[in-house]
């Protein structure tokens, strides 16, 4: 299968092109419709309206994406990477069925969401592996309106081109713009370079920086070493240390290389929520818009106090809503790999006029982080003592790879517990030499500050030295997957369960 690489964002995509990107296999009921509290949403989204009508469709398969004219074999859902953007309505039913047609079991988990455990897919879990050539249907109701994404829980899958956008839309959306368009964010080696599988047992072996470059252009002929970067010079000083493992040969916005950058088409004046994902694998992304202040409006789908700055931050699974205001003009959109010197990009334009130089100075201002955000008080957790604390140290390094809580790798039987209604807190202490973005899944937490629950997160940095503290209400029966979101740290053990019971 090609792949056509245009990503979820491009809300002009004709009815013609849109049934060529689905394959037409998509029943009518579960195309788009026009909403009335937005001025525009992306087209090219599967949109669940009521439970009455047909699952979603999603294939796991093979596929092969052009990346500005080189072809890469990967594995992509419904053949496009970025898969198809899933939108619901808040409270609503979200029904989708996977197919397998991978060599492999895979399983979707549904990043971010509070939904029934046995939905979450992780498999072994919280049910089987979805063997090759077998479905499974998903089906729950998605409580909370938000940016959210979805991904494989399943070896190194999601470092292939298996992600895409989930959106929960607020029926009460107080809107506030013109148009939205989604960033889908990834760091991209499959089919170009190293294979992940390969890079992690590189990684594993102690062969330093798993590097997926080769030189550019060329094909990873195994072996070959020309393109790695030293270890050691992937540096960021906002990620207090080494800014990953892997230096990828290519940084992706919405599918598209930089040689071959989408444009977002707006008029002067307008307002534009823009829907930022990192769906990447090893890379932190720092976002920023030429000549354009961002005003954040929620972090991992929940609203915070608006906040502008010049640039913002994202760990591997972190979401962030952000509006800017459109100037007239050809701008450009970057969104740089945090210490690993390369950017992804695209292009705003709104007039006329081109981009002569790929800068935006903004990059290097005003960055926000987590410690810039609070929450907005509609969703803010009340104030409260935690019935119960558990301390998650968080270790391990480069030479060994073996990454570790408590100084354990992954055993599925360490549970850690929590009472169904408790508020318990989490205390994250990074004694590694290397940042980590701690993900909780079926919850939603705070992160505490001055002692009192803060913006509300699913998933947040941990920096080398770093003690962060985070509160949740246990409300969502189950066992949820406690684990760092970096694909490699979490395939080396990074990971253990919370059982509220
Ligand atoms: Cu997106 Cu277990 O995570
Ligand atoms: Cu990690």
């Amino acid at each position: 299968m090609t792949t056509n690489r245009s990503g979820p964002s491009d809300a002009r995509l004709s009815r013609r092109r849109f049934l060529l990107l689905t394959g037409g296999a998509v029943g009518a009921a579960t195309l788009a419709r026009p909403r009335p509290t937005l001025a525009a949403v992306p087209s090219l989204a599967l949109r669940q309206v009521g439970s009455q009508t047909a699952a979603i469709p999603l294939i796991a398969g093979p596929a092969t994406v052009d990346l500005a004219g080189r072809r890469a074999r990967t594995w992509a859902y419904n053949g496009t990477v970025p898969g198809p953007v899933v939108r619901v309505t808040a409270g609503e039913t979200l029904r989708v069925k996977l197919t397998n047609h991978l060599e492999q079991a895979t399983s979707v988990h549904w990043h971010g969401i509070a939904l029934p455990n046995a939905m979450d897919g992780v498999p072994g879990v919280t049910q089987p592996g979805v063997e090759p050539d077998a479905e499974f249907d998903y089906e729950f109701v998605a409580p909370d309106p938000g940016t959210y994404f979805f991904h494989p829980h399943m070896g190194m899958q999601l470092d292939q081109g298996l992600y895409a956008p989930l959106i929960v839309d607020d029926p009460h959306d107080p809107g506030g713009y013109d148009a939205e368009w989604i960033i889908v964010l990834d760091d991209w080696t499959d089919g170009i370079g190293r294979r992940p599988e390969r890079i992690l047992a590189r990684l594993q072996r102690g062969m330093g920086m798993g590097s997926g470059s080769t030189s550019e252009g060329g094909m990873d002929m195994g072996g070959m070493d020309h393109g790695d970067m030293a270890a050691g010079s992937l540096i960021s000083d906002v990620l207090g240390g080494m800014a990953g493992d892997v230096a990828y040969p290519l940084y992706l916005l919405n599918g598209r290389p930089p040689k071959d950058p989408e444009t977002f088409t707006a008029s002067a004046g307008q307002r534009i929520r823009l829907r930022i994902i990192n769906a990447g694998s090893d890379t932190a992304f720092r976002f920023a818009v030429a000549g354009h202040p961002l005003t954040v409006t929620h972090a991992d789908g929940y609203s915070v106090v608006p906040v502008t700055g010049d640039a913002v931050l994202l760990g591997m699974g972190e979401r962030v809503d952000a509006l800017v205001t459109v100037d007239d003009g050809a701008h450009p959109v970057i969104a740089r790999a945090e210490g690993k010197g390369k950017s992804a990009r695209a292009v705003l334009r709104a007039g006329s006029g081109s981009i002569t130089r790929w800068a935006a100075p903004e990059l290097d201002r005003q960055l926000l982080t987590v410690a810039d955000l609070s929450p907005d008080p509609a969703v803010a957790l009340a104030t409260k003592a935690p019935d119960r604390t558990h301390r998650l140290a968080l270790g391990g390094n480069d030479m060994t790879y073996r990454w570790t809580i408590n100084g354990a790798t992954y055993d599925p039987a360490v549970l850690y517990p929590a009472a169904l209604g408790e508020r318990v807190r989490l205390v994250f202490e990074n004694t590694s030499t290397m940042w980590h973005p701690m993900h909780l899944h079926g919850h939603t937490f705070a992160v505490v500050r001055d002692e009192s629950p803060g913006v509300r997160k699913d998933t947040v940095i941990v920096t080398p030295g770093e003690t962060i503290t985070v509160d949740f209400d246990a409300t969502n029966p189950g066992r949820w997957m406690l684990h760092c979101h970096n694909t490699y740290h979490l395939e080396a053990g990074m990971m253990t369960t919370v059982q509220v019971a």
